[in-house]
C-alpha cells in the first residue's frame, strides 16, 4: 500500500496574506501547491469570454468538463506560478477584480464544485500538498494534517488589495473594492455547498494586526511543530 500523502489546507477569504504564505510554505517544503482559487477564476474567465450565463449552473459544470486549467512553477522560487487553460497563459488575466467576481459566482454551484474535487484532489502526490482555498480543510482535504484558517477585517483585506493594485498601476476606488469584496465573502458562505467557513479542527488566525513576515512566521511555526523532521531540514 502507498503511504498516505500529507496535506496542509489553508483556507479563508481574499486579502489575508493565504496565496503569499501557501507559496512560501510549499516552496520550503519542496511540496505541490494547489492553487483552488484560480481554477475557479480560470473557469471564470472562459465562461464570461463565451458568453456563458454566470448564473446557469449546469452550462458552466459542463464548460469545466471540458476545459484543461494547468499550472506550472517558475525556475526560482520567486517566479509565480503560472496557470493555462487549453494552453492558453491567462497567468496575469485571472487576478483581475472581475475575474475573482466571475469565479465566486461559478464557484457557487453544487455541479462546478462536485466536478472539480477529483481534479483538486489529484495534486495530492508525494511528497506533501499546500492547498490554499475556501473549503480545502471543510470539504477536499477533510482528513488534512494541519488545517489553518486566516480572516482578517474587511476593511483591512479591502486596504491591502488596494495597496497591492496600485503598485500594478490599477486604480480602483477603495470604497468600491470594499463594498466587491463583502458582496463576494456574503456569496461565498451563504452559498449552499462548501460555504467558507474554518473546519471544526481548524486554527484560525486574525492576521488584521500582522504584516506579511509576521503572519508567514506564524504559520511556519505552526506546520514546524505539526511536520518537525520535514520542516528541520528547511531552518
Ligand atoms: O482565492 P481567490 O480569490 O483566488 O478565489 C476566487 C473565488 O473562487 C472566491 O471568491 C470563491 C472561489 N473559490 C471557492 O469557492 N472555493 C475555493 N476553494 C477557492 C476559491
Amino acid at each position: 500500500m502507498s503511504a498516505r500523502v500529507p496535506v496542509i489546507a489553508v483556507d479563508g477569504p481574499g486579502g489575508t496574506g493565504k496565496g503569499t504564505v501557501c507559496a512560501a510554505i510549499s516552496s520550503r517544503l519542496g511540496w505541490h501547491l494547489l492553487d483552488s482559487g484560480a481554477l475557479y477564476r480560470a473557469l471564470g474567465l472562459v465562461a464570461t469570454q463565451r458568453g456563458l450565463p454566470l448564473d446557469d449552473g449546469a452550462s458552466v459544470a459542463h464548460l469545466a468538463s471540458g476545459i484543461r486549467v494547468s499550472f506550472s512553477r517558475g525556475e526560482r522560487a520567486a517566479d509565480p506560478v503560472r496557470t493555462t487553460v487549453n494552453g492558453a497563459d491567462v497567468t496575469e488575466e485571472i487576478r483581475s477584480e472581475e475575474c475573482g467576481s466571475a469565479a465566486s459566482r461559478v464557484a457557487a454551484h453544487p455541479a462546478v464544485r462536485a466536478g472539480l474535487l477529483v481534479e483538486q484532489r489529484a495534486f495530492r502526490r508525494k511528497p506533501g500538498l499546500v492547498a490554499d482555498g475556501r473549503d480545502m480543510g471543510t470539504v477536499v482535504f477533510p482528513d488534512a494534517d494541519l488545517k489553518i484558517y486566516l480572516t482578517a477585517t474587511a476593511e483591512v483585506r479591502a486596504e491591502r488589495r488596494h495597496k497591492q493594485l496600485k503598485q500594478k498601476g490599477i486604480d480602483v476606488s477603495l470604497r468600491r473594492l470594499f463594498e466587491d469584496m463583502s458582496e463576494r465573502d456574503r456569496r461565498d458562505q451563504a452559498r449552499s455547498v462548501s460555504p467558507m467557513q474554518p473546519a471544526q479542527d481548524a486554527m484560525v488566525i486574525d492576521t488584521s494586526r500582522q504584516d506579511a513576515a509576521k503572519v508567514l512566521e506564524t504559520v511556519w511555526d505552526l506546520v514546524c511543530r505539526c511536520f518537525p523532521r520535514q520542516a528541520d531540514q528547511h531552518n
